[in-house]
């Protein structure tokens, strides 16, 4: 036997079998047409599908709400965009990988422009907070709160009904879901608020919850989530392990089959001073879950995702081998289930064909400035005062 083999045996998630271990992660790259993925993103998904990862996860897409995204490049899951998104489905299917639509809501990160059509529509969140002393828009009222369930449930619906194997429900990074599980962005005083993660991730899970009972019992839901935020690189949704431990079954109870945590860097431990010393909070939440779980985070590069894409520090080594062993082991122990490989595939779109016919030398390594074209508005479209607040917040390491 290999010793990267774990990485290559097949996974079941529900009825979902994956070929590999190997995910793409969802990447916002501006190729989206007036909500709607283009040709050359259905081209684009086909060839990541075709250089042999298991799963593709399709890039954060904004459920049918007006508070959802702001500008054309932001996919949307609306009647409008059904057909294009079919092609996409399609056409990953014809490569023999699977796809999940990412279901995604900025929340207080939205940046619609001051005279912009949409800016009529509120820009909504738990507390109209981006920070603690950073108001922006407003917080949702009951009846927001009932209309954007509502547009989740429709968009699960659609990415079922067109053929999708399941959905994700991005709750990281400082999105709106994350805005109710950080509790600097949720100062609630009602039901969806409270000092304990679990009581800030009630509306998060309800929406779960309101998924699953649309879905039903056998499509595969994943959830996103992480400590670090877009605007604080330092901040923690669960302070220590009993409270992660309370999250993940609240979210298994709501419906969720699969936890996708999502960290800057795959193998830093979470908390050094406990019983488990070296176990990130990947590890961490399998510890917790009965279910599969996927890590990612500068996986075959040594520079983050923050200071590569937003400060200009290109990687300069490929540590692939060595990472994919880590994983490999971690996977044989039971650590992790999934490897999610996001700007090494930009640089490779058959990065998993290359490690599994030991093609080492021949991965490329990813460059800001040379794969520029391949990001797009995503990173052309960030807000400075987003970013720099959060290099202010940012983690020595
Ligand atoms: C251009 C770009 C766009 C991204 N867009 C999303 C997104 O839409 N949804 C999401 O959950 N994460 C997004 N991410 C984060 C990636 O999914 C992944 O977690 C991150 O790139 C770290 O993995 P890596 O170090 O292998 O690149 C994006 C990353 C990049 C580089």
């Amino acid at each position: 036997m290999g010793a990267l083999d774990p990485l290559f045996t097949p996974l079941q998630i529900r009825g979902l079998t994956l070929r590999n271990r190997f995910v793409m992660p969802a990447m916002q790259r501006g190729f989206m047409e007036d909500g709607a993925p283009s040709k050359r993103m259905v081209e684009y998904l086909r060839r990541c599908a075709a250089g042999g990862v298991g799963l593709v996860i399709c890039e954060s897409t904004s459920p049918d709400h007006p508070s959802g995204y702001w500008a054309p490049v932001i996919g949307r899951l609306d009647a409008g965009t059904l057909p294009a998104w079919k092609q996409v489905i399609d056409a990953v299917h014809a490569e023999g990988a699977k796809v999940f639509i990412q279901l995604w809501h900025p929340g207080v990160m939205r940046k619609v422009a001051e005279h912009h059509p949409l800016a009529r529509f509120p820009t909504l969140s738990p507390s109209g907070l981006i920070q603690a002393n950073r108001p922006h828009g407003r917080a949702m009222n009951p009846s927001d709160l009932d209309e954007l369930r509502n547009a989740y449930v429709r968009a699960a619906l659609d990415a079922q009904e067109l053929g999708a194997d399941g959905v994700e429900i991005h709750a990281a990074h400082g999105y709106l879901m994350d805005q109710f599980l950080w509790s600097e962005t949720n100062r609630r005083d009602d039901r969806y608020g409270g000092t304990t993660l679990a009581q800030r991730a009630r509306y998060p899970a309800e929406v779960v919850a309101a998924i699953r009972a649309a879905v039903g019992a056998d499509f595969p839901l994943s959830l996103r989530f992480s400590q670090f935020k877009e605007v604080d690189y330092g901040a923690t949704v669960a302070g220590s392990p009993d409270e992660l431990h309370e999250f993940v079954q609240l979210m298994r109870a709501a419906g969720i089959d699969m936890f996708n945590v999502s960290s800057r860097r795959y193998a830093k431990p979470e908390w050094p001073e406990s019983h488990h010393p070296d176990w990130s909070i990947a590890d961490w939440t399998r510890s917790f879950a009965d279910a599969p779980v996927m890590t990612t985070g500068s996986i075959g590069l040594n520079v983050e995702m923050f200071a590569n894409l937003f400060d200009d520090k290109d990687p300069d080594e490929t540590p692939v081998e060595r990472d994919l062993l880590e994983l490999a082991r971690r996977a044989q122990q039971g650590r992790i289930d999934l490897v999610g490989v996001g700007r090494m595939h930009i640089a490779n779109h058959d990065f998993v064909n290359k490690v599994r016919e030991g093609r080492f030398s021949e991965i490329a390594l990813f460059r800001k400035q040379v794969h520029l074209a391949d990001l797009g508005e995503a990173i052309a479209s960030e807000e400075p005062g987003f970013v720099e607040q959060a290099r202010k917040n940012a983690a020595p390491d």
